[in-house]
């Protein structure tokens, strides 16, 4: 096979191999997957895990707030390349602490985790959820 087809055979295979794809919306990618499995890690000392079959839960919500940062970065959620990516980023550090941490059982580690787990929330809200933090002004709104 001559150097021209070879190339042409690895360009087509590449024009062809799929690639990531959106299923949920920004919207559904919070409440489904990250607001649930964040609040386990928020609320861990309501109901605190005792069994490995407990700590397993935590472990799992754990990875998947951390792994969801990365559903954030995809190409087609990213917002842009800069402050968006550095927002998802605080989200990944602190979910990969708290895999971490449920992977030594470590109840206090995780209880600590919390405030940096929330800021990570905050921020990305702060830059980029509309209408997030901002006070209602003016007459004819609802009061918070
Ligand atoms: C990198 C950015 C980013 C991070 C990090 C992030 N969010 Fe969001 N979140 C958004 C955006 C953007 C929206 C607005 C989505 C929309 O309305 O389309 C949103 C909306 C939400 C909503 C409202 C969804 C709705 O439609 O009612 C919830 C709940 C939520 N986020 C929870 C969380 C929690 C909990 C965390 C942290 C554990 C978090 N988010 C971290 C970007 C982020």
């Amino acid at each position: 096979m001559g150097k021209a087809a070879l190339f042409l055979l690895a360009f087509t295979a590449y024009a062809q191999a799929p690639t990531s794809q959106r299923v949920a919306t920004m919207s559904q990618l919070m409440i489904d997957i990250i607001y649930p499995t964040s609040d386990a890690i928020f609320y861990i000392e309501r109901e605190p895990p005792k069994t490995d079959v407990d700590w397993e839960r935590v472990r799992q919500n754990a990875l998947t707030v951390a792994e969801s940062a990365n559903l954030l970065m995809m190409p087609g959620r990213a917002r842009d390349n800069d402050k968006w990516m550095a927002d998802a980023k605080l989200l990944l550090d602190a979910g990969a602490s708290a895999y971490t941490a449920a992977i030594a059982k470590d109840l206090n580690a995780m209880v600590a985790l919390n405030q940096q787990l929330y800021e990570a929330c905050v921020t990305c809200h702060m830059d980029y959820r509309p209408n997030y933090g901002r006070r209602p002004t003016g007459a004819g709104q609802k009061k918070q």
